[in-house]
């Protein structure tokens, strides 16, 4: 079974991780900005990749790679000021973009937010106050307005789990805040963000397509032991079904609600943020839904939160581990894909992201011999094409990513592109593995 004709081959990115140009037109802080110059990033994001300079080459990179589609974000710092305007030079810098990838034939999908919340947002209580959805809707407006002529595939948020749990309860990524009640508030109002999103999109767009890109962690108790399966049903609903109940317009689960109230994470299953049409928001019937995959965990008791990793990040993993210390489950992929279309039909799924960190650098010749990166993406797209096989509708993959980023707090260590970026010279140099995907998309097109 293979994918069907319009099936969309792409590559996925950030504006935070790739862009750089921080002082440039006019851009505002976010929080990522504010949390670098605290000291929490090894390497900090001014200059990333300088992708703000140099966006014309990777663009060509990407024609000659054959994609059909870049998944790109927008910096909400820089198209929207402080006082809720518009900023005209950050439009502009997305103009050129957006131009330069539709003349190389390549249609882009534009993510709104992808975990640069501004500054001054953050200042005024940050995701956990329900004043973000105006701003977040105001942001919206601005941009499907803009780019509607030229943009018609959006995706509203970002793994709205790790930017409410790392970033408001676990306090590891920005804005480094650490309150359990108030990074659950902060899930809602990314999600209700994400409906009144839709809406709008939909309003200034008639022909959009939009989705959102929810993150998982498929997981299995780590052994038959009862507390076992108990901690991963727990993990599963924390990590997983928050998430995609809602969306998918079951509400919350019942009983992470009242498992939440027992570990005094909220004080009633009836949230003081949870007002009457919020989850009819939430629900908005979606053109795809996007899922974005990397690995699956085993789950014991006592680490039904914290989904511990039993191989350390860094160079050198071992067999079946990336450098994320990550454990790669392709079968994981397949069923988890199997999992959604039974659970919640959505009418089409997404991989909005899906790849591997490998250091491996230029040999002396100047190639970059990822076999194992290659290895990992081959497993990853068959296992799409077995859950293809099984019924489900899944019409797109985008690879994360396309060029060696900024992996937030891992700094440049993490190396998740097909394309090698050296991050003194600023060079691209295509790895192996592009050139495989390059063939492979080549092969899926005419087979
Ligand atoms: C995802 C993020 C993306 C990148 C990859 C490795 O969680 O969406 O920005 O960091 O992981």
């Amino acid at each position: 079974m293979s994918m069907h004709d319009d099936f969309t081959w792409g590559v996925a990115t950030s504006a935070y991780q790739i862009e750089g140009g921080r002082f440039e037109g006019g851009k505002a802080p976010s929080i990522w900005d504010t949390f670098s110059d605290a000291g929490h990033l090894p390497e900090s994001g001014d200059v990333a990749c300088d992708h703000y300079h140099r966006y014309l080459e990777d663009i060509a990179l990407m024609a000659d790679l054959g994609i059909d589609a870049h998944r790109m974000s927008i910096a909400w710092t820089r198209v929207v000021d402080a006082t809720g305007n518009a900023n005209l030079a950050g439009l502009a810098f997305y103009d050129r973009i957006i131009d330069a990838l539709l003349a190389a034939g390549i249609v882009p999908w534009v993510t709104l937010y992808h975990w640069d919340l501004p500054q001054s947002v953050e200042d005024d209580g940050g995701w956990p106050n329900r004043s973000v959805v105006e701003a977040f809707d105001t942001y919206t407006d601005i941009v499907s307005k803009h780019f509607g002529d030229r943009v018609k595939n959006w995706i509203t948020i970002n793994e709205p789990w790790v930017m409410s749990m790392l970033g408001y309860k676990n306090g590891v990524f920005a804005p480094g805040r650490t309150s359990f009640p108030d990074a659950l508030a902060a899930a809602h109002h990314q999600l209700l963000a994400h409906g009144r999103a839709v809406d709008t999109i939909r309003a200034n767009i008639p022909d959009a397509r939009v989705g959102i890109a929810l993150d998982c962690r498929p997981c299995r108790p780590a052994s038959l032991n009862p507390d076992d399966e108990a901690a991963s049903r727990y993990f599963d609903g924390y990590r997983n079904r928050w998430f995609f109940d809602p969306v998918a317009g079951l509400g919350y689960p019942e009983d992470m609600l009242s498992a939440f109230v027992a570990r005094g994470h909220l004080i009633s299953t009836n949230p003081d943020w949870l007002r009457p049409g919020d989850l009819d928001m939430i629900a908005a019937r979606l053109d795809f839904l996007g899922l974005n995959y990397y690995t699956s965990v085993a789950i014991s008791h006592g680490h039904d939160e914290d989904e511990a990793t039993d191989v350390a990040p860094g160079p050198n993993p071992p067999p079946g581990y990336t450098e994320m210390g990550w454990q790669i489950t392709p079968d994981a992929l397949h069923q988890y894909l199997v999992h959604l279309h039974r659970a919640y039909q959505p009418n089409s799924i997404v991989i909005t992201e899906n790849g591997a960190s490998f250091g491996d650098g230029p040999d002396l010749g100047g190639r970059v011999a990822d076999g194992r990166r290659q290895d990992y993406l081959e497993q990853h797209i068959e296992a799409v094409r077995g859950a293809i096989a099984d019924g489900v509708p899944v019409d797109g993959y985008f690879l994360w990513s396309f060029m060696d980023n900024l992996e937030w707090t891992s700094g440049y260590a993490q190396r998740f592109g097909i394309v090698h970026v050296d991050h003194d010279t600023l060079a691209r140099t295509p790895k192996d593995s592009f050139y495989w995907y390059q063939q492979a998309i080549g092969e899926a097109r005419t087979s």
